[in-house]
């Protein structure tokens, strides 16, 4: 199976501060660093490292050669990415001392993405390849429309929510992936309880597979079959920007490989938990090896307890 995942790419200009900055304060950063990011080109770097076959496509600007070299390095497919001459998708990242963060995004060249680029995207992928989008570029309403047309498997991380998700027909996505807020939302409810989201969401949408996640307190899955819950893996952290980018893709690339989707979330807690004990998006993400090893390294310890 491959995986065609169209989505954005940022340069993420990340400030370490002691706290965020309130209306009307001016704080001074303690650090800052430059990272390749945007949940888009997060996403394909974990389905890489996790050994799935991914195209990325999506617009960079001129100035967005690091973003394709770091998505070559990771063995990304990136010949369908085109240039646009708006600069890059940049996000501003406020990381405060407990790793948690605060995110701006400008659009830039993830703006560029048009229904014709789009149409001539598709035309090398068929039903038995895989579609992820993520809500960071433009006309997702029209891809979700035209992979689900060509019978690919839609994968959707509306993440982050704004207007255009109204337009979006949720009915087409097979798998959705979904932090609290946005489930919440999606579900049409103002509950707490994470088991009335996950029912709404099942009433709502009953023939698509959901992943609810948690932050630090795990996540769920649901299908038509099952339904089950992984904890985390716990972990330092140092800066969780990226961490559940890395989490979607290695949960997708386990899928992609005809994995039990136990064994694919389980991988995926333990790629987002290295993931966070690390600074920046992108380069946060860990390979497979890594995290099989880290795996086995705690069960081995727990079995010796
Ligand atoms: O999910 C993390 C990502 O969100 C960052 O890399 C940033 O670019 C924003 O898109």
């Amino acid at each position: 199976m491959k995986i065609l995942n169209l989505g954005s790419l940022n340069i993420d200009r990340t400030y370490n501060v002691e706290h965020y900055a309130e209306a009307g304060e001016t704080i001074q950063a303690k650090a800052y660093e430059e990272f390749c990011g945007g949940k888009g080109l997060n996403q394909s770097i974990a389905l890489a490292r996790a050994g799935a076959q991914v195209f990325h496509a999506g617009c960079v600007g001129p100035d967005g050669g690091i973003l394709l070299d770091i998505l070559a390095e990771a063995g990304v497919r990136t010949e369908l990415i085109r240039e646009s001459s708006e600069p890059s998708g940049h996000a501003v990242i406020q990381v405060n001392p407990e790793g948690q963060n605060k995110i701006t995004i400008f659009g830039g060249a993830n703006s560029d993405v048009t229904p014709a680029y789009i149409d001539e995207v598709l035309t090398y992928f068929g039903r038995e390849d895989m579609l992820l989008l993520q809500n960071e570029i433009s006309n997702v309403p029209y891809a979700i429309e035209k992979g689900k047309e060509k019978g690919m498997t839609v994968v959707f991380n509306p993440s982050p929510i704004n207007s255009d998700l109204a337009r979006c027909d949720l009915q087409k996505v097979d798998y959705l992936i979904v932090n609290e807020v946005e489930g919440r939302q999606l579900a049409g409810t103002d509950s707490q309880r994470v088991g009335s989201i996950l029912e709404q969401l099942r009433i709502k949408y009953p023939r698509t597979v959901l992943v609810l996640t948690l932050g630090n307190r795990g996540s769920f899955y649901a299908d038509g079959r099952e339904a089950f819950y992984q904890g985390i893996f716990p972990a330092e952290a140092v800066d969780t920007t990226g961490a559940g980018d890395t989490f979607t893709g290695y949960f997708l690339a386990g899928i992609a490989a005809g994995r039990p989707p136990r064994e694919a979330l389980e991988h995926a807690a333990m790629a987002s938990a290295i993931s966070v004990g690390r600074r920046g998006a992108a380069p946060s993400i860990p390979d497979c090896d890594e995290v099989c090893l880290e795996i086995a390294r705690r069960r081995n310890n727990s079995d010796l307890q």
